[in-house]
C-alpha cells in the first residue's frame, strides 16, 4: 500500500518559537518514517505583512537549516521553498476565484492580523487561498498543524468540495485533507501572557522562546515566566494558565505526562520547577542549535533546497494541469 501523503509549511518571519515545534515540526519529524511528506518554508505567505527583504532572505535560509537540524531528512521528506514552486501562487488564483470575500473576512488570523497593521494588503486577506493552494497542490490527506490553523484548514475542506463538485463531473479531482493537531502543545502560551497564543513575532522578546535562543537565555525567560501567587502545581488552564502553560512546555520537552509532574513537583515551588523545565528545553534545544549552525555553514542546504524544488515543482505542476483543465483554462 502506498503511504499516505503530508503536507505542512511553517512562515520565515522570525526564527520560530517553542510554540512552532511543540504544536508543528515536532510531529513533521514523526511522521516522516511513516507517511510521504513534503514540508515547505512559505515565504510567501511570510510577504502579507511588512518584512525587510534582507532578513526575510536570511530567515529563509534559517528556517531551511533548522528543519533539517530537527531532524527532518531529506532522503524522506521533500525540503522546498514555496516561492520556487510558482504553481502555488498560480493555483491560489483558482483558489481565490472559488471562495468569497465573506469566508475570508470571517478568518480569526485574518482579523487579529489586521488590526496590527496600520494598512491591511490585500495579500493578508487572500492569504488562506494561498495556504488551500499549498495543501491540494500535493495531493495531501494529512496536514500536522497547531490549533490556530484549524479555521484554515476546514475552509481548505469547504474549498476542495466545493471544487470536487463544480468541475468534477462525479469524480474526486482534489484530495480532502484532514487536519494533524497534536492533543497536548497545540496552544502554547505566551511566558508572559498566558492568556494570549506564544507568537514568534511578538515585539516583547519575552513572551516566547525561539528556537535559537541561548541556554542562558532559555533560562532567564523560563525564570520571569508569569505564574500565581498559589504556589501550587496544579494543571487548571482556566484558573492557572501560566503554571498549565508552563507544565504543557515541560511535558512536550521531557515527554512526561502532565500528572506525572504534578505528582513529582508537589510542594515543590515554583522556583526549582522553573529550573528543572529549563533544563528540560535546554536538553532538547542545545544539539538542534548545534546542528543548526554546523549547516549554516556548509553547502548542503542549497544542494537540499535545489532538489527539493524540482520534487516539489513535478508533483505540484501535475496537480496544478489538473486544475486548470478542470477550470477552463488550457486550450
Ligand atoms: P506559522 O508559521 O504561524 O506557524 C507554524 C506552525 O506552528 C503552529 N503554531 C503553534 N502551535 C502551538 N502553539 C503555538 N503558540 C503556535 N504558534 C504557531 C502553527 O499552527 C503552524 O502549524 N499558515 C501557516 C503556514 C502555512 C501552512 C500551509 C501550514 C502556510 N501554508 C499549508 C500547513 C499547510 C502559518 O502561519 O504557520
Amino acid at each position: 500500500m502506498s503511504k499516505k501523503r503530508i503536507f505542512s509549511g511553517v512562515q520565515p518571519s522570525a526564527i520560530p518559537t517553542i510554540g512552532n515545534y511543540i504544536g508543528a515540526m515536532k510531529n513533521f519529524v514523526a511522521l516522516q518514517d511513516e507517511y510521504d511528506c513534503t514540508y515547505c518554508i512559505v515565504n510567501q505567505h511570510a510577504i502579507t505583512v511588512p518584512q525587510d527583504p534582507k532578513k526575510l532572505k536570511e530567515q529563509t535560509r534559517s528556517l531551511a537549516a533548522l528543519y533539517l537540524a530537527i531532524g527532518l531528512d531529506p532522503e524522506k521528506s521533500t525540503i522546498f521553498v514555496q516561492s520556487e514552486v510558482p504553481a502555488h501562487a498560480q493555483a491560489a488564483w483558482i483558489v481565490q476565484c472559488n471562495v468569497g470575500v465573506g469566508e475570508l473576512e470571517r478568518m480569526t488570523q485574518y482579523k487579529d492580523k489586521s488590526q496590527k497593521q496600520q494598512s491591511v494588503s490585500a495579500g493578508l486577506l487572500t492569504y488562506p487561498p494561498l495556504m488551500v493552494a499549498d495543501i491540494v497542490l500535493y495531493n495531501a490527506e494529512v496536514v500536522p498543524v497547531g490549533e490556530d490553523q484549524k479555521q484554515h484548514m476546514e475552509l481548505t475542506r469547504d474549498f476542495v468540495e466545493r471544487f470536487n463538485s463544480r468541475y468534477g463531473n462525479g469524480n474526486k479531482l482534489l484530495v480532502m485533507p484532514e487536519p494533524f493537531i497534536p492533543k497536548a502543545g497545540a496552544r502554547v502560551m505566551s511566558l508572559q501572557t498566558p492568556t494570549k497564543k506564544m507568537s514568534k513575532s511578538d515585539a516583547n522578546v519575552k513572551e516566547y522562546i525561539s528556537m535559537l535562543d541561548e541556554p542562558a537565555v532559555i533560562r532567564k525567560k523560563i525564570k520571569s515566566a508569569v505564574t500565581d501567587s498559589s504556589g501550587v502545581i496544579e494543571f487548571d488552564p482556566a484558573e492557572k494558565p501560566g503554571v498549565s502553560n508552563l507544565l504543557t512546555i515541560f511535558s512536550a520537552f521531557s515527554g512526561e505526562s502532565i500528572e506525572s509532574l504534578v505528582a513529582r513537583f508537589k510542594g515543590v515551588g515554583y522556583g526549582q520547577f522553573k529550573e528543572e523545565l529549563a533544563d528540560a528545553i535546554i536538553a532538547v534545544m542545545e544539539p538542534i542549535q548545534e546542528r543548526y549552525y554546523e549547516l549554516l555553514k556548509s553547502d548542503k542546504l542549497d544542494e537540499i533546497l535545489d532538489e527539493g524544488a524540482m520534487k516539489a515543482n513535478y508533483v505540484a505542476n501535475k496537480t496544478l494541469r489538473k486544475m486548470e483543465k478542470a477550470v477552463g483554462l488550457v486550450r
